[in-house]
Order: C-alpha cells, then structure tokens, then sequence
C-alpha cells in the first residue's frame, strides 16, 4: 500500500479535510474503510460539495447506490452495508458502473472485496475519541499508470 495523506480531524474541519483528499487522490474511485459511524458518509457529502454537484447527498443503505450529477459526469456512491456477498453486488449489476470514466465512491467495499479494481484509492477512517477522527489515504501498489494519468486532471 502506498500511503498519500494521513491526518487527524475533527467535525468542523471536514470540507478542509475533503480538499486535502481532493488534492492527493490518483483514481476516481475511492473505496471507503470504517466501522458504523466513523464519518464515511459525513465525508463523501462534504467530497461530493466539493466536486461541484448540488445533488443532495444521502446514505444509499437502502437504494445501494445513489447518483449525483456534476457537470457532464455521474458521481456513483455505493453503501454496500446490506449487500452479503459478490454474487447479491453481481446481480444489482454492481460492475456496469466500475469501468466507466466517472467518479464511484464505495462504503462497506469489503462486503463484496474481490470485485474492487485494482486501480483504486482506499480511505481509512477511524475512531480518535468522541470527537475526533484519523484518516488514511492511500493507493494500491499495483494501479495502472495510464490510469494514475487520468485521474491526475482532478
Ligand atoms: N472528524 C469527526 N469528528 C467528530 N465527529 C465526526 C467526525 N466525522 C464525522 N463525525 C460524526 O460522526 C458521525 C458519522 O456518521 P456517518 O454517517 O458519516 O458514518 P458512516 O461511517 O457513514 O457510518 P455507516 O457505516 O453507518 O454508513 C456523524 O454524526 C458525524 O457528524
Ligand atoms: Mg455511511
């Protein structure tokens, strides 16, 4: 793993903090670590506000996945919280929406972890105390230069 960004940071620094994942990001799809109520949503809002689109931002729990619009592109956030293997993600056509160019923001990626890309960043978010949280950006070892490239113009 290759680490791009580490920080602690509380509420109140949660737009400052989404620009810094902005500014260090190497893929468009980013897949989001952490135990119920660590911030992984309070984070993608604050990601999607900053990408430029004024789609209201909701937890997918139910839906999987919602689709905000910026610009001319798709913002996908996936909550695969109640999806029980690769075969429930397979069958809601989980993959259709990986290999396109726009963005896919994933939680609870690990529920469905042999259909993630390589070519992705992982954001870990954890626990400090009550009021605070650490965050860890990184990128996997293997990801595709050509890919990097593109990823590189946001
Ligand atoms: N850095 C922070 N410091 C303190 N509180 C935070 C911080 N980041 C987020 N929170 C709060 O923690 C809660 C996190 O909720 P959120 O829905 O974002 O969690 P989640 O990781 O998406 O959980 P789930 O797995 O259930 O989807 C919110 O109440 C939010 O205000
Ligand atoms: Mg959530």
């Amino acid at each position: 793993m290759v680490k791009l960004l580490e920080l602690n940071y509380q509420i109140k620094d949660i737009d400052a903090v989404a620009q810094q994942v902005l500014d260090h990001i190497t893929s468009k799809t980013i897949l989001f670590y952490g135990e119920m109520g660590a911030g992984k949503t309070t984070l993608i809002k604050s990601l999607v506000k900053l990408l430029g689109s004024n789609d209201e931002v909701s937890s997918p729990t139910f839906s999987i996945v919602n689709d905000y619009k910026v610009r001319n592109e798709s913002i996908y956030h996936f909550d695969l919280y109640r999806i029980n293997d690769e075969e429930e993600a397979l069958n809601f056509g989980f993959e259709d929406y990986l290999y396109t160019s726009n963005w896919v923001l994933i939680e609870w990626p690990q529920n469905a972890q042999s259909l993630m890309p390589d070519d992705t960043n992982i954001i870990e978010i954890s626990h400090k105390n009550e009021d605070s949280r650490s965050l860890k950006l990184s990128q996997k070892p293997n990801i595709n230069p050509v890919k990097l490239q593109k990823a590189a113009k946001f």
